[in-house]
Protein backbone atom coordinates (compact mmCIF):
# COMPACT_ATOMS: atom_id res chain seq x y z
CA UNK A 1 0.00 0.00 0.00
CA UNK A 2 2.82 2.56 0.86
CA UNK A 3 4.16 1.93 -2.66
CA UNK A 4 1.15 2.64 -4.48
CA UNK A 5 0.14 5.89 -2.25
CA UNK A 6 4.00 7.16 -3.38
CA UNK A 7 3.02 6.88 -6.81
CA UNK A 8 -0.15 8.14 -6.64
CA UNK A 9 1.54 11.23 -4.64
CA UNK A 10 3.85 11.24 -7.86
CA UNK A 11 0.99 12.28 -9.97
CA UNK A 12 -0.54 14.51 -7.79
CA UNK A 13 2.82 16.29 -7.74
CA UNK A 14 3.79 15.98 -11.74
CA UNK A 15 0.03 16.88 -12.57
CA UNK A 16 0.43 20.05 -10.15
CA UNK A 17 3.72 20.99 -11.73
CA UNK A 18 2.75 21.25 -15.66
CA UNK A 19 3.17 23.67 -17.69
CA UNK A 20 2.15 23.70 -21.39
CA UNK A 21 2.71 26.78 -23.84
CA UNK A 22 0.45 26.23 -26.61
CA UNK A 23 -2.27 23.66 -28.15
CA UNK A 24 -0.18 20.67 -28.85
CA UNK A 25 1.19 21.10 -25.48
CA UNK A 26 -2.53 20.91 -23.98
CA UNK A 27 -3.11 17.83 -25.91
CA UNK A 28 -0.14 16.18 -24.58
CA UNK A 29 -0.92 16.99 -21.27
CA UNK A 30 -4.42 15.49 -22.01
CA UNK A 31 -3.37 12.36 -23.50
CA UNK A 32 -1.01 11.75 -20.77
CA UNK A 33 -2.59 12.05 -18.06
CA UNK A 34 -6.36 11.73 -18.94
CA UNK A 35 -6.09 10.04 -21.89
CA UNK A 36 -7.16 6.00 -21.85
CA UNK A 37 -3.50 4.81 -21.61
CA UNK A 38 -2.91 7.95 -19.47
CA UNK A 39 -1.27 7.78 -15.84
CA UNK A 40 -4.65 8.71 -13.92
CA UNK A 41 -5.89 5.27 -15.53
CA UNK A 42 -2.87 3.63 -14.93
CA UNK A 43 -3.67 4.10 -11.21
CA UNK A 44 -6.88 2.90 -10.89
CA UNK A 45 -5.35 -0.40 -12.21
CA UNK A 46 -4.07 -0.68 -8.85
CA UNK A 47 -7.64 -0.73 -7.20
CA UNK A 48 -7.35 -5.05 -7.71
CA UNK A 49 -4.19 -4.87 -5.30
CA UNK A 50 -5.84 -2.69 -2.55
CA UNK A 51 -7.23 -4.96 0.24
CA UNK A 52 -11.23 -4.72 0.36
CA UNK A 53 -11.47 -2.60 3.66
CA UNK A 54 -9.11 0.39 2.38
CA UNK A 55 -10.90 0.16 -1.71
CA UNK A 56 -13.32 2.64 -0.50
CA UNK A 57 -10.80 4.96 0.86
CA UNK A 58 -8.41 4.45 -2.16
CA UNK A 59 -11.16 4.72 -4.84
CA UNK A 60 -12.09 8.40 -3.33
CA UNK A 61 -8.39 9.27 -3.56
CA UNK A 62 -8.18 7.96 -6.91
CA UNK A 63 -11.44 9.93 -7.78
CA UNK A 64 -9.50 12.91 -6.44
CA UNK A 65 -6.18 13.17 -8.49
CA UNK A 66 -8.68 12.26 -11.33
CA UNK A 67 -10.13 15.51 -10.53
CA UNK A 68 -7.50 17.37 -10.29
CA UNK A 69 -6.05 16.65 -13.88
CA UNK A 70 -9.27 17.49 -15.00
CA UNK A 71 -9.35 20.70 -12.93
CA UNK A 72 -5.86 21.60 -14.42
CA UNK A 73 -6.38 20.96 -17.73
CA UNK A 74 -9.56 23.48 -17.88
CA UNK A 75 -7.29 25.82 -15.82
CA UNK A 76 -4.06 25.94 -18.53
CA UNK A 77 -6.68 25.70 -21.28
CA UNK A 78 -7.46 29.19 -19.87
CA UNK A 79 -4.38 29.95 -18.86
CA UNK A 80 -3.36 30.57 -22.81
CA UNK A 81 -7.28 31.21 -24.36
CA UNK A 82 -6.77 34.80 -21.93
CA UNK A 83 -4.01 35.67 -23.82
CA UNK A 84 -5.47 35.17 -27.09
CA UNK A 85 -3.32 31.99 -27.88
CA UNK A 86 -5.47 28.82 -27.33
CA UNK A 87 -6.82 26.96 -30.47
CA UNK A 88 -6.01 29.58 -32.84
CA UNK A 89 -2.07 28.78 -32.17
CA UNK A 90 -1.47 26.44 -35.12
CA UNK A 91 -3.85 28.43 -37.30
CA UNK A 92 -2.12 31.69 -37.68
CA UNK A 93 -3.73 32.80 -41.34
CA UNK A 94 -1.50 35.57 -41.50
CA UNK A 95 1.83 33.04 -41.80
CA UNK A 96 3.55 32.69 -44.60
CA UNK A 97 2.84 28.54 -46.08
CA UNK A 98 5.56 26.30 -46.46
CA UNK A 99 7.28 26.74 -49.15
CA UNK A 100 6.46 24.36 -52.17
CA UNK A 101 10.01 22.47 -53.49
CA UNK A 102 10.39 22.47 -56.79
CA UNK A 103 11.58 19.66 -58.82
CA UNK A 104 14.58 18.93 -61.18
CA UNK A 105 15.56 17.57 -64.08
CA UNK A 106 17.30 14.40 -63.63
CA UNK A 107 21.39 14.56 -64.85
CA UNK A 108 20.65 12.04 -67.60
CA UNK A 109 17.24 13.96 -68.70
CA UNK A 110 19.18 17.27 -69.08
CA UNK A 111 22.43 15.52 -71.12
CA UNK A 112 20.03 13.34 -73.10
CA UNK A 113 18.01 16.88 -74.40
CA UNK A 114 21.61 18.75 -74.77
CA UNK A 115 22.37 16.15 -77.03
CA UNK A 116 18.94 16.38 -79.26
CA UNK A 117 19.03 20.00 -79.63
CA UNK A 118 22.32 19.92 -80.57
CA UNK A 119 21.34 17.42 -83.47
CA UNK A 120 18.32 19.21 -84.27
CA UNK A 121 20.27 22.26 -85.34
CA UNK A 122 21.42 19.80 -87.73
CA UNK A 123 18.74 18.36 -89.59
CA UNK A 124 18.25 15.14 -87.51
CA UNK A 125 14.59 14.33 -86.04
CA UNK A 126 14.00 11.89 -82.85
CA UNK A 127 12.89 8.72 -83.94
CA UNK A 128 12.04 5.41 -81.20
CA UNK A 129 11.76 1.93 -81.69
CA UNK A 130 10.80 -1.23 -79.01
CA UNK A 131 12.86 -2.03 -76.11
CA UNK A 132 11.43 -5.36 -75.79
CA UNK A 133 12.45 -6.55 -79.92
CA UNK A 134 13.31 -9.40 -81.91
CA UNK A 135 16.36 -11.15 -83.06
CA UNK A 136 16.81 -9.44 -85.99
CA UNK A 137 16.36 -5.63 -85.69
CA UNK A 138 18.35 -6.52 -82.20
CA UNK A 139 21.27 -8.36 -84.28
CA UNK A 140 20.79 -10.50 -87.32
CA UNK A 141 20.02 -7.23 -89.90
CA UNK A 142 22.55 -5.77 -88.05
CA UNK A 143 25.11 -7.91 -89.52
CA UNK A 144 26.12 -9.56 -85.98
CA UNK A 145 26.99 -13.02 -86.44
CA UNK A 146 24.92 -15.66 -84.49
CA UNK A 147 28.31 -16.74 -82.64
CA UNK A 148 28.65 -13.32 -81.87
CA UNK A 149 29.38 -12.95 -77.85
CA UNK A 150 26.58 -9.97 -77.48
CA UNK A 151 24.01 -12.70 -78.16
CA UNK A 152 25.34 -14.52 -75.48
CA UNK A 153 22.73 -15.42 -72.01
CA UNK A 154 25.83 -13.67 -70.34
CA UNK A 155 24.95 -10.11 -72.03
CA UNK A 156 21.43 -10.35 -73.22
CA UNK A 157 18.30 -10.78 -71.33
CA UNK A 158 15.93 -12.95 -73.18
CA UNK A 159 12.55 -12.36 -73.04
CA UNK A 160 11.73 -15.57 -74.77
CA UNK A 161 13.44 -17.79 -76.81
CA UNK A 162 12.49 -19.72 -80.24
CA UNK A 163 11.64 -17.26 -81.73
CA UNK A 164 13.99 -15.20 -79.77
CA UNK A 165 12.95 -11.59 -78.13
CA UNK A 166 15.52 -9.39 -76.05
CA UNK A 167 15.52 -6.58 -74.15
CA UNK A 168 17.27 -4.76 -76.28
CA UNK A 169 21.17 -4.65 -76.08
CA UNK A 170 21.67 -0.85 -77.54
CA UNK A 171 19.56 1.62 -79.56
CA UNK A 172 21.18 0.52 -82.73
CA UNK A 173 17.67 -2.10 -82.92
CA UNK A 174 16.20 1.69 -84.54
CA UNK A 175 18.69 2.57 -87.10
CA UNK A 176 17.42 -0.83 -88.82
CA UNK A 177 13.12 0.27 -87.97
CA UNK A 178 14.00 3.46 -89.78
CA UNK A 179 15.89 2.17 -92.59
CA UNK A 180 12.93 -0.50 -92.96
CA UNK A 181 9.87 1.93 -93.05
CA UNK A 182 11.85 5.59 -94.57
CA UNK A 183 12.99 6.25 -98.01
CA UNK A 184 16.43 7.98 -98.24
CA UNK A 185 17.82 10.96 -97.08
CA UNK A 186 16.70 9.18 -94.06
CA UNK A 187 18.83 12.04 -90.55
CA UNK A 188 17.57 10.31 -87.05
CA UNK A 189 18.85 10.31 -83.49
CA UNK A 190 17.38 7.65 -80.77
CA UNK A 191 17.43 8.24 -77.32
CA UNK A 192 16.49 5.41 -75.17
CA UNK A 193 16.92 2.92 -72.55
CA UNK A 194 19.02 -0.43 -72.93
CA UNK A 195 19.57 -3.52 -71.21
CA UNK A 196 22.55 -5.71 -70.44
CA UNK A 197 22.43 -8.81 -68.17
CA UNK A 198 25.82 -7.10 -66.35
CA UNK A 199 27.19 -7.35 -62.92
CA UNK A 200 26.02 -3.91 -61.51
CA UNK A 201 28.63 -1.82 -59.98
CA UNK A 202 30.20 1.29 -60.14
CA UNK A 203 30.97 1.13 -63.52
CA UNK A 204 28.29 -1.39 -65.53
CA UNK A 205 24.56 -1.68 -64.40
CA UNK A 206 21.68 -3.65 -66.02
CA UNK A 207 19.95 -0.75 -67.90
CA UNK A 208 21.53 2.13 -69.29
CA UNK A 209 20.75 5.00 -71.63
CA UNK A 210 22.15 5.56 -75.11
CA UNK A 211 21.69 7.73 -78.20
CA UNK A 212 22.08 6.65 -81.75
CA UNK A 213 22.89 8.46 -84.81
CA UNK A 214 21.84 7.57 -88.14
CA UNK A 215 22.12 9.52 -91.55
CA UNK A 216 21.53 7.88 -95.11
CA UNK A 217 21.91 9.51 -98.70
CA UNK A 218 23.31 9.79 -101.43
CA UNK A 219 27.35 9.79 -101.77
CA UNK A 220 27.68 10.21 -97.33
CA UNK A 221 31.43 10.46 -96.60
CA UNK A 222 33.39 9.67 -93.94
CA UNK A 223 34.41 13.31 -93.86
CA UNK A 224 30.80 14.36 -92.89
CA UNK A 225 30.29 11.93 -90.39
CA UNK A 226 33.91 13.55 -88.93
CA UNK A 227 32.79 16.77 -89.42
CA UNK A 228 29.42 16.00 -87.73
CA UNK A 229 31.34 14.46 -84.67
CA UNK A 230 33.59 17.53 -84.18
CA UNK A 231 30.72 20.12 -84.59
CA UNK A 232 29.16 17.72 -81.82
CA UNK A 233 31.79 17.33 -79.46
CA UNK A 234 32.47 21.22 -79.35
CA UNK A 235 28.87 21.80 -78.94
CA UNK A 236 29.19 19.66 -76.04
CA UNK A 237 32.65 20.52 -74.39
CA UNK A 238 33.24 23.93 -76.02
CA UNK A 239 34.87 25.28 -78.82
CA UNK A 240 38.31 24.25 -77.58
CA UNK A 241 37.12 20.61 -78.09
CA UNK A 242 39.09 18.22 -80.44
CA UNK A 243 38.52 14.87 -81.62
CA UNK A 244 40.76 12.04 -82.24
CA UNK A 245 39.08 8.93 -84.52
CA UNK A 246 40.61 5.12 -83.60
CA UNK A 247 40.05 2.24 -85.92
CA UNK A 248 37.98 -0.08 -84.13
CA UNK A 249 35.23 -2.65 -85.12
CA UNK A 250 31.24 -2.53 -84.95
CA UNK A 251 29.31 -5.32 -87.30
CA UNK A 252 27.20 -2.77 -88.83
CA UNK A 253 29.58 -0.29 -90.02
CA UNK A 254 32.30 -0.59 -91.79
CA UNK A 255 34.91 0.82 -91.57
CA UNK A 256 34.51 1.65 -87.72
CA UNK A 257 35.96 4.05 -85.21
CA UNK A 258 35.64 5.21 -81.63
CA UNK A 259 36.09 8.88 -81.01
CA UNK A 260 37.92 10.44 -78.18
CA UNK A 261 37.42 14.25 -77.09
CA UNK A 262 40.17 15.96 -75.79
CA UNK A 263 39.69 15.94 -71.83
CA UNK A 264 36.51 18.30 -70.78
CA UNK A 265 38.32 18.09 -67.12
CA UNK A 266 41.94 18.95 -68.14
CA UNK A 267 41.86 20.36 -71.47
CA UNK A 268 44.21 17.74 -72.72
CA UNK A 269 46.84 18.19 -70.47
CA UNK A 270 46.61 14.50 -68.55
CA UNK A 271 44.65 13.90 -65.37
CA UNK A 272 43.26 11.29 -63.43
CA UNK A 273 39.45 11.48 -64.99
CA UNK A 274 41.41 10.74 -68.27
CA UNK A 275 44.16 8.18 -66.84
CA UNK A 276 46.63 11.08 -67.97
CA UNK A 277 46.35 10.46 -71.67
CA UNK A 278 44.58 13.75 -72.18
CA UNK A 279 41.93 11.86 -74.19
CA UNK A 280 38.16 10.29 -73.56
CA UNK A 281 36.24 8.32 -75.28
CA UNK A 282 32.66 8.81 -75.65
CA UNK A 283 31.30 7.29 -78.56
CA UNK A 284 31.48 4.71 -81.82
CA UNK A 285 30.93 5.07 -85.28
CA UNK A 286 31.42 4.15 -88.57
CA UNK A 287 30.01 3.97 -92.59
CA UNK A 288 27.10 1.47 -92.23
CA UNK A 289 28.07 -1.92 -93.91
CA UNK A 290 26.44 -2.26 -96.93
CA UNK A 291 25.16 -5.83 -95.56
CA UNK A 292 22.88 -4.02 -93.34
CA UNK A 293 21.49 -1.37 -96.01
CA UNK A 294 20.44 -4.56 -97.60
CA UNK A 295 18.89 -6.28 -95.31
CA UNK A 296 16.91 -3.11 -94.83
CA UNK A 297 16.03 -2.87 -98.86
CA UNK A 298 18.26 -0.55 -99.31
CA UNK A 299 20.46 0.05 -102.59
CA UNK A 300 23.97 -0.21 -100.92
CA UNK A 301 25.53 0.90 -104.73
CA UNK A 302 23.17 3.78 -104.54
CA UNK A 303 22.75 4.99 -100.86
CA UNK A 304 25.54 5.05 -98.35
CA UNK A 305 25.52 6.46 -94.44
CA UNK A 306 27.02 6.85 -91.42
CA UNK A 307 26.10 6.08 -87.78
CA UNK A 308 26.96 6.65 -83.96
CA UNK A 309 26.07 5.83 -80.75
CA UNK A 310 26.83 6.81 -77.35
CA UNK A 311 26.23 6.17 -74.11
CA UNK A 312 24.37 8.58 -71.74
CA UNK A 313 25.91 7.56 -68.42
CA UNK A 314 28.95 8.00 -69.57
CA UNK A 315 28.84 11.45 -70.81
CA UNK A 316 26.80 12.48 -68.27
CA UNK A 317 29.31 11.63 -65.63
CA UNK A 318 32.07 12.93 -67.58
CA UNK A 319 30.02 16.15 -67.68
CA UNK A 320 29.34 16.37 -64.23
CA UNK A 321 32.53 14.07 -62.90
CA UNK A 322 30.28 11.53 -61.16
CA UNK A 323 32.19 8.65 -60.23
CA UNK A 324 29.26 5.87 -59.94
CA UNK A 325 26.60 4.77 -62.30
CA UNK A 326 24.43 3.36 -59.57
CA UNK A 327 23.93 7.27 -58.02
CA UNK A 328 21.73 7.50 -61.53
CA UNK A 329 18.93 5.04 -60.42
CA UNK A 330 18.79 5.22 -56.39
CA UNK A 331 16.90 8.57 -56.75
CA UNK A 332 18.32 9.78 -53.37
CA UNK A 333 17.51 13.28 -52.96
CA UNK A 334 20.52 14.73 -52.42
CA UNK A 335 22.26 13.38 -55.45
CA UNK A 336 19.55 14.93 -57.49
CA UNK A 337 18.64 18.49 -55.85
CA UNK A 338 22.61 18.99 -56.76
CA UNK A 339 21.15 19.47 -60.60
CA UNK A 340 18.94 22.65 -60.26
N1 LIG B 1 25.75 -0.31 -80.65
C1 LIG B 1 27.09 -0.04 -80.15
C2 LIG B 1 27.17 -0.47 -78.70
O1 LIG B 1 26.16 -0.61 -78.05
C3 LIG B 1 27.42 1.41 -80.27
C4 LIG B 1 27.59 1.84 -81.67
C5 LIG B 1 28.82 1.75 -82.28
C6 LIG B 1 26.51 2.33 -82.40
C7 LIG B 1 29.00 2.15 -83.59
C8 LIG B 1 26.69 2.72 -83.73
C9 LIG B 1 27.95 2.62 -84.32
O2 LIG B 1 25.67 3.20 -84.46
O3 LIG B 1 28.11 3.03 -85.61
O4 LIG B 1 28.25 -0.65 -78.18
Amino acid sequence: MEEIRAKVEEVKQAIANEQVANAAELEQFRIKYLGSKGQVKGLFAYMKDVPGPEKREFGQLLNSVKQDAEAKFEALKQSFSANGKANKIELDLTAPAQPIEIGARHPLSIVRNEIISIFEKIGFVVADGPEVEDDWHNFTALNIPFDHPARDMQDTFFVQKDPDWVLRTHTSNVQIRAMETQKPPIRILAPGRVYRNETISARAHCLFHQVEGLYIAENVSFAELKETLLYFAKSLYGENTTIRLRPSYFPFTEPSAEMDVSCMICGGEGCKICKYTGWVEILGCGMVDPNVLENCGIDAQVYSGYAFGMGIERITMLKYQIDDIRLFFENDKRFLEQFK
